[in-house]
């Protein structure tokens, strides 16, 4: 077993404005730094090549369990759980291996084609109605305008939520991700579980209500007949599923469709291959993905026991962070890593994860980024950058103050 030397923030600083300027050279020296290498800042061990990330990914031998981490607070009681808690200790998606296996099989066709189908007929007219209150402007901002809205559009419609719960769930959806991120103080997590707390008790009313009046054709109705069919699938397997689809689904969504937008304007040029069909979209949006390196932390595990990872011994409930973007600045897999290029090839494609995991949402997280796009593009065929935007260092992607676009209509 190797001595091991860990990893300071001079190599790797995603918290600097350095960083977030340009982070390449970081990456590639964090990469560089070895294959599984200790990072003192996060008090976690990042893992830094793709063959090793993919086997984790696909045997799952690490936790996803964030109750499992040395640094979570403890596992309450059964007896106190909170909605919350039940959700995400009870019955969760992250915590019992087998159960989540039978909930992706169960809830499958509730993201088949069809479904994602059916749900951009209802999502394509709010974007329209997006860009018609948003009217013919000089320049706008593509951020707070239209991004910040495609999130909550499209999981309302996905789930079916009807309208009069919009207001009270709309905080939920974009402070999920907050319940559980390392990086926030304890008092801004707490908040973002309350939060979940009131959302989910208005989940179980919508769920009584849609029992007694049942409809077809979105994925509420789906996991209902499921949960009629199966005993192993409850109602809070349902509601579990539900913020899952929230947590996974608005931040992620929130910051591609900037990226998309910004590399895209930024190389005008490559715009009519990128829209050309939906696969050359999806391929032009992993190398948004690869380009902009989004991602800083990449996906956290949790070590179950003391053990051995990438030979090197790793104590019970430390933080190990799968870190794919890493790899994609090795000059050995993407020539000239430094270029925009919208036609290479990705194999494998791990933009949306691997194996039992990969991303329920990632057919319709594709669909919503097209239509948005093509709709811009519509409506200002000769959309420009109106200035390079200034990046926030303090963020968990590299994330924009705003997005100002100039139409030129
Ligand atoms: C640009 C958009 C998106 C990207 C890049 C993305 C990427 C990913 C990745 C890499 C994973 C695996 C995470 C891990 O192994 O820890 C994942 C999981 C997941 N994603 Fe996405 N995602 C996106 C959008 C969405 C959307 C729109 C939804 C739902 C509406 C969604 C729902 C999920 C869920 C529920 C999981 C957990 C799956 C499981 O544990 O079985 N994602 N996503």
């Amino acid at each position: 077993m190797q001595e091991v030397t860990p990893v300071l923030q001079d190599v790797y600083d995603p918290a600097s404005q350095e960083y977030c300027e340009n982070p390449a050279p970081q990456c590639q020296a964090l990469y560089n730094s070895g294959r599984f290498v200790y990072y003192e800042p996060w008090g976690a061990w990042c893992m830094t090549q793709l063959d090793d990330i993919m086997q984790c990914w696909k045997e799952e031998y690490l936790s996803s369990d964030f109750y499992d981490w040395e640094f979570a607070p403890p596992r309450p009681p059964e007896a106190d759980w909170t909605n919350f808690e039940r959700c995400m200790i009870g019955h969760s998606l992250l915590a019992d291996h087998d159960h989540h296996l039978l909930i992706r099989k169960i809830a499958a066709p509730a993201f088949s084609r069809n479904v994602v189908d059916e749900i951009q007929r209802r999502i394509e007219p709010d974007i329209k109605q997006l860009f018609d209150d948003l009217g013919k402007p000089d320049v706008f901002d593509y951020k707070s305008e239209v991004a910040q809205h495609i999130p909550f559009i499209s999981i309302t419609r996905l789930i079916g939520v009807p309208e009069k719960y919009w207001d009270a769930i709309r905080p939920v959806v974009r402070n999920f991700t907050d319940t559980w991120n390392p990086t926030l103080s304890d008092e801004v997590r707490e908040s973002a579980r309350q939060e979940c707390n009131i959302a989910v008790d208005i989940f179980k009313e919508m769920l009584a209500e849609r029992r007694a009046a049942p409809q077809q054709d979105d994925v509420l109705s789906i996991l209902l007949k499921a949960e009629e069919e199966n005993e192993d699938f409850d109602e809070w397997d349902i509601l579990t599923l539900i913020l899952a689809l929230i947590g996974a689904g608005s931040d992620t969504t929130f910051t591609f469709q900037q990226w998309t937008v910004y590399s895209l304007l930024k190389h005008k040029e490559q715009i009519a291959t990128a829209m050309a069909s939906h696969d050359a979209f999806a391929n032009a949006f992993s190398e948004v993905s690869r380009w902009g390196v989004i991602s800083k932390m990449g996906f956290a595990r949790y070590a179950p026991r003391d053990m051995e990872v990438c030979g090197q011994q790793v104590k019970r409930g430390q933080m190990i962070l799968m870190m794919p973007h890493l790899y994609e600045h090795d000059p050995k897999y993407f020539p000239e890593p430094q270029k925009f290029d919208v036609t290479r090839t990705f194999e494998p494609d791990i933009r949306f994860g691997y194996g039992p995991r990969f991303c329920i949402g990632a057919a319709l997280a594709k669909r919503q980024m097209y239509l948005t796009v093509s709709e811009l593009m519509n409506r200002f065929p000769n959309a420009e950058l109106d200035s390079e935007p200034e990046r926030l260092a303090n963020e968990t992607s590299i994330a924009f103050k705003n997005l100002m676009v100039r139409t030129n209509v």
